[in-house]
């Protein structure tokens, strides 16, 4: 299969690359409610994500033009702890995000990663999904928007090199073990994530410049980082990027 080339936006400090996420994000969920009535986002967790989120969520421009009662919030992975958790992705995006907005309780989809077994959260998340979506037993959600974030490993989600989770053809979502954190996570599978009809990469800071570099030059066709599993086939891909995480990027002459 050939991989179409993302889109690439290089902005300039972290300030200016949330800015363009939140931009991407309501004009994307502007597009979604205007067709269909509705906008579904899986979020991504770790630390990028929280300035989008506080920039959706306060006194900006952007609080006013969202319909928040016509988006359904969902997560792309969770860590293996209660929603109360400092680790929890659910906690940052209520704390910086949800809490300040008027989105109805049932609109937010979390991943209920406080069950003792995190397969269990896994099969529950995965009924969920078929659930919201009305999938029949083959169909795969299809989310307006994924916001997937980047590791220096060049994992995406919960995806991490040499999960068995990057090969699953069939299950949603999964709970594989992470063995550099020594913990469950759940994460919806690549199937999914490529399914949706737009994928949003944030990635922000030198530590990722690598990897980006990596994933987006060197060897764009390779499969070696979980997230060039990621490149939806009928969907938009776009990386955003900041200064730091382009500055190993060679620019066009
Ligand atoms: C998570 C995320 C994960 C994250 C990357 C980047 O649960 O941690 O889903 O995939 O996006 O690890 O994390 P930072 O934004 O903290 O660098």
């Amino acid at each position: 299969m050939i991989w179409p080339k993302p889109e690439v936006r290089i902005l300039g400090a972290p300030e200016e690359l949330h800015w363009a996420a939140a931009e991407e994000f309501v004009g994307q969920a502007g597009q979604a409610v205007g067709e269909k009535g509705f906008f579904t986002v899986a979020l991504s967790g770790g630390s990028t994500p929280r300035s989008l989120y506080s920039l959706l969520g306060d006194r900006t421009p952007f609080r006013k033009q969202l319909s928040w009662d016509k988006v359904h919030f969902f997560w792309g992975d969770e860590r293996h702890v209660p929603p109360e958790h400092p680790d929890s992705n659910y906690r940052m995006a209520l704390e910086s995000m949800l809490s300040k907005v008027p989105v109805p309780p049932e609109n937010v989809h979390r991943i209920k990663a406080e069950s003792p077994s995190a397969g269990k959260a896994a099969d529950e998340y995965e009924g969920t999904l078929r659930e919201f979506f009305k999938l029949s037993a083959e169909e795969l959600p299809r989310f307006d928007l994924v916001l997937l974030g980047l590791g220096p490993d060049g994992h995406t989600a919960s995806l991490f090199p040499g999960s068995e989770a990057l090969h699953e053809s069939r299950r949603l979502v999964l709970a594989p073990w992470v063995e550099k954190f020594h913990a469950y996570r759940i994460t919806l599978t690549p199937p999914i994530l490529n399914n949706a009809s737009s994928v949003i990469f944030l990635v922000s800071g030198q530590e990722k410049a690598e990897t980006v570099q990596a994933i987006l030059q060197a060897d764009p066709l390779s499969k070696r980082y979980p997230a060039q599993l990621i490149c939806p086939a009928q969907g938009r891909l776009l990386w955003l990027l900041d200064q730091a995480a382009a500055s190993l990027l060679q620019r066009p002459a």
